[in-house]
């Protein structure tokens, strides 16, 4: 019996756990379509593999789960318990612990929690935040129920539209509006003329580790299995993996491959190394070798504000060096920064948000659950809401989609022989994060283009984007026509590095001022919200608008027609009784071609307002 897994509260570590709300829980399982998928996704990563070769292999098994502070195997416990500090480790303005000239510019310090610090090194930590920021830690906002999980605090973004072009135009210093500054004067706002605005709800990174081993041509394939009109997007972004060139002692260009992204609301990382690298910089003002550059506040330059020389978050070099200083990308330890990679293994070490287990286990849901499974299924969610993956075997080398030279791994960890490939602990484990990690316009998006870096490119990712864009085989993807059923990938521009005959007197103006012009073809479009660990989020959608998972659930594109099976199944599990004896006797409709969407609302603002009416249930 599986009760005796259950600690206190009830919440089992099993690792067959995955999440789902109460409501949801009902409509909450694995499509045919897709896990099908996922296996064959699976099948290919052995080249030529036959199905007895396949069943040959391990079985894969279900990625730990459990809301537990333990770690799944990626790290020990211990290094986990020490990451997980420097994730949760609050950072100051200034160091605590100040040498004598510690206000003095060019001061640098050990920053770091990840690694004790040996005696010869200097005892300070922390300092460097801001100058403008939006809050402490990295867990101020995934922190529930425990660290690494997402939160109720919400960010703010904002821009504008040319009204010429319709091109979405960033405020000068990007689109994230800062909530915080270390001085009252460099405060940021939303200008009044930015009447394209949102909030972004904090989003889950427990679990992510796995999702970053999904190979890029999974994605491809569930992409290419989805019905034309429900197709998802696939982004590609640049993931930064090694040092490519050092000068003075530091990191001074990464070599990138481009991988399909899969991090936040407009998927637009593909690495939990990148991600925390402008997580650290954009929601808490500290640079890394990654991001040098302090943020600006509405485009001023307010680097002198803070202390702390930059990068602040230094690469760190190998001990017992030759040299003086690391001069050739292997005499660094850290090159991207000691709490930058302490980030990225604590969050690749965590293990997925677990179901529900009173909603798994005990008899009286069982069958609701189960009917539920069914309804996610029969009403379409799974297209998007992709149940299951299966990670490649551990060894397995991770392939971008694009690199241009094969010696380049294609993620950041390991070392030696182990470089680039997927570790034991990630390997063969079966997940079921409810997402197919693309962009879709479902009537909820809010017109801000951020796509392929959070505010501002990693070092030399623009030049790395310039030479891609030039490679004969992108562009071969790029000019291809649209064919039916063939996913189409997504290569974002930024405009202002092309400027066109008809916008180049509007860039003109808008590189003057310091704002950037992206290509604005996923303005509408948000990644499908991973499902698992719903229900720990009270505030739903990429802003949070919505207040209930019915809410959501009505907001999804087209309500009127998909409406009616929605309310049906969110009766039938949510709430005894239903209004509808049966939801398998109610109607039950499908998407409506994209053709037929009305435009979508650029200027649409933050709704809080319930969704349409809950209350007709016809039966057919
Ligand atoms: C002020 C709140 C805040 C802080 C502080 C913060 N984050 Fe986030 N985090 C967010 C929000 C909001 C998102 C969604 C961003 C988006 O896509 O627009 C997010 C998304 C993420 C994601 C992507 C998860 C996914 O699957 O979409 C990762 C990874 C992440 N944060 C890591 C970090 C790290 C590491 C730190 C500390 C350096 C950090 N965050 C600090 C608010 C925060
Ligand atoms: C066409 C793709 C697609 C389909 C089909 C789809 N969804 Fe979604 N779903 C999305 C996207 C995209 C979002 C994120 C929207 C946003 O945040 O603005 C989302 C968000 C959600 C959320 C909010 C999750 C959160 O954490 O904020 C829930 C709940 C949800 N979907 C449930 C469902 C259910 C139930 C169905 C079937 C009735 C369904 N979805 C069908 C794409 C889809």
């Amino acid at each position: 019996m599986r009760f005796g897994f259950s600690n206190a509260l009830g919440v089992t570590t099993s690792p067959t756990e995955l999440i789902m709300s109460r409501t949801l829980i009902l409509i909450a399982a694995a499509s045919l379509v897709v896990i099908r998928l996922a296996l064959s996704a699976h099948a290919q990563q052995l080249p030529n593999a036959t199905p007895s070769m396949v069943e040959m292999t391990e079985q894969p098994t279900p990625a730990p789960a459990g809301f537990n502070n333990r770690t799944n195997g990626f790290t020990e416990q211990a290094q986990f318990d020490r990451d997980r500090k420097a994730f949760e480790e609050v950072e100051t303005i200034l160091p605590e612990t100040k040498d004598d000239n510690a206000a003095t510019a060019g001061l640098r310090k050990r920053r770091s929690s990840a690694n004790p610090p040996s005696s010869s090194e200097n005892s300070e930590a922390g300092g460097g935040l801001g100058p403008v920021y939006n809050a402490t830690s990295c867990v101020s906002c995934h922190q529930n129920p425990i660290t690494g999980s997402s939160s109720q605090v919400s960010e703010i973004r904002a821009g504008r539209r040319d009204p010429n072009t319709g091109n979405f135009i960033e405020p000068p210093g990007g689109s994230l509006i800062h909530q915080r500054a270390i001085r009252a004067e460099i405060q940021e706002h939303v200008r009044p003329g930015d009447n394209v605005r949102t909030l972004r709800m904090s989003a889950n990174t427990l679990g992510n580790g796995f999702v970053e081993v999904i190979q890029d041509q999974t994605i491809i394939d569930i992409c290419n299995a989805q019905p034309r009109d429900m197709q998802g997007l696939p982004i590609v972004v640049p993931v930064a993996v090694a040092v490519e060139t050092v000068a003075d002692g530091e990191p001074d260009e990464f070599k990138f491959v481009l991988r399909i992204g899969r991090f936040g609301w407009k998927a637009q990382e593909a690495s939990l190394l990148n991600f925390s690298a402008n997580a650290y910089l954009n929601e808490m003002g500290i640079t890394s070798p990654l991001q040098p550059n302090e943020n600006k506040s509405s485009g001023r330059d307010v680097s002198q504000f803070d202390e702390v020389a930059d990068p602040e978050d230094e690469a760190q070099p190998k001990p017992n060096l030759s040299t003086s200083k690391p001069t050739k990308p292997d005499d660094f330890l850290h090159p991207f920064g000691e709490d930058v990679e302490a980030f990225a293994r604590f969050m690749r070490s965590t293990k997925v948000p677990p179901r529900d287990f009173a909603l798994t286990e005990l008899d009286i849901f069982k069958d609701v659950v189960k009917a539920g499974e069914k309804i996610f299924s029969d009403i379409k969610c799974a297209i998007c809401h992709t149940p299951q993956y299966i990670t490649p075997l551990a060894g397995t080398p991770i392939r971008p989609r694009w690199r241009q030279n094969n010696s380049i791994p294609g993620i950041d960890f390991g070392r030696d022989d182990k470089q680039g490939v997927v570790p034991e602990a990630l390997g063969n484990k079966i997940l079921r994060p409810f997402s197919d990690f693309m962009l879709h316009d479902i009537g909820t998006g809010d017109g801000i283009v951020q796509t392929q870096d959070a505010q501002r490119p990693a070092r030399n990712a623009q030049k790395f984007l310039q030479q891609a864009q030039q490679a004969p085989e992108i562009q071969r993807l790029q000019q291809a026509p649209a064919e039916a059923g063939r996913c189409v990938v997504h290569m974002v521009q930024d405009l202002s590095a092309q400027p066109t005959s008809t916008t180049a007197e509007n860039l003109e103006g808008i590189k003057a001022s310091g704002a950037r012009v992206l290509d604005g073809r996923t303005a509408n479009m948000i990644r499908t919200a991973p499902l698992w660990g719903l229900r720990v989020r009270p505030q739903l959608l990429h802003d949070g608008s919505a207040l209930t998972t019915e809410e959501a659930i009505l907001r999804h594109y087209p309500v009127h027609t998909l409406q009616q099976s929605v309310t049906n199944a969110v009766h039938q599990v949510g709430s005894m009784p239903q209004r509808c004896s049966s939801v398998l006797t109610c109607n039950r409709h499908t998407f409506e071609p994209a053709a037929a969407r009305p435009a979508p609302d650029a200027n649409r603002r933050i709704r809080h307002q319930p969704p349409a009416t809950f209350d007709s249930c016809s039966t057919g």
